[in-house]
């Protein structure tokens, strides 16, 4: 890996949860516990490393089709990890941001997510953006209707509607478009992850469960990713 070339963002769709904990005849919460303690780290090496953008696909929109059991659970331990890590992510000037429509989530996740973004909002290192109750498709439909709006309230000129429009719109406005896209677990799909803002990533899967992804795992799909050309439609 060459350190002077970090993907400025990357993203990241933590899987394999319920599958690593199956393998070791554990409940699938202990999965999701332990996808945390891997989180933790990644979030942490990828400060040091000087990535500016991490995201991660915690929790979609399509989820909650989940028995209400394990939904419930994921949340506690979201909260737990949260307050548990709060003031060493803002030691380390980790600045928090969430993804997606998190207000549905359980009243106490609200409360200490919402504790999480006040106290980090001045900070200035790696932006950690989390996918919570988050579909891309949602997205970019409420950006569709807000763009309608402006049109409707003549504001603008429906030929005048632009790409950059469309991106301010979206959850990830003011955040550069992620380089690399990781998803462990050995699927390789998006799951309704950052359709839009994809469009241009590089994609790097590999076998390992989340729970077992670990810094050197992240350094690894850097690398290949470092091996990449990027044309962008162009030609080199
Ligand atoms: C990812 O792990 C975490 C969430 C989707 C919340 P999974 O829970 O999807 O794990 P598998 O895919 O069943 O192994
Ligand atoms: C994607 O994983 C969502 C998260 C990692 C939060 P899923 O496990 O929900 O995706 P599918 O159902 O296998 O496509
Ligand atoms: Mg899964």
């Amino acid at each position: 890996m060459d350190n002077k070339r970090i993907p400025e963002h990357i993203a990241i769709v933590m899987d394999g949860n319920g599958r690593w904990a199956k393998h070791r005849s554990l409940p699938r919460l202990a999965g999701h516990n332990a996808g945390m303690i891997a989180l933790k780290e990644i979030v942490k090496r990828s400060s040091t490393l000087g990535v500016k953008h991490l995201t991660v696909y915690a929790f979609s929109t399509e989820n909650w089709k989940r028995p209400k059991d394990e939904v419930g659970g994921i949340f506690k331990i979201l909260v737990y990890y949260v307050n548990k890590e709060l003031d060493e992510l803002y030691e380390n000037n980790v600045k928090v941001g969430i993804l997606g429509d998190y207000s549905k989530l359980p009243k106490d996740a609200v409360e200490k997510l919402e504790e999480a973004l006040a106290k980090t909002k001045n900070n200035t290192g790696l932006q950690f953006h989390i996918a919570l109750n988050y579909g891309s498709r949602r997205e970019i439909l409420e950006a569709a209707k807000h763009m309608a709006i402006e049109v409707a309230e003549g504001r603008c000129r429906s030929e005048d509607l632009t790409e950059e429009m469309m991106s301010s719109f979206l959850y990830t406005k003011n955040i550069p478009d992620p380089d690399l896209v990781i998803r462990t677990s050995g699927e390789q799909r998006l799951s309704n992850f950052l359709l839009w803002q994809s469009a241009y990533s590089e994609f790097v899967f590999t076998d390992v469960y989340w729970p077992d992804f670990t810094t050197s795992c992240l350094e690894e799909a850097i690398s290949e990713y470092q091996g990449r050309i990027r044309r962008f439609g162009g030609i080199k």
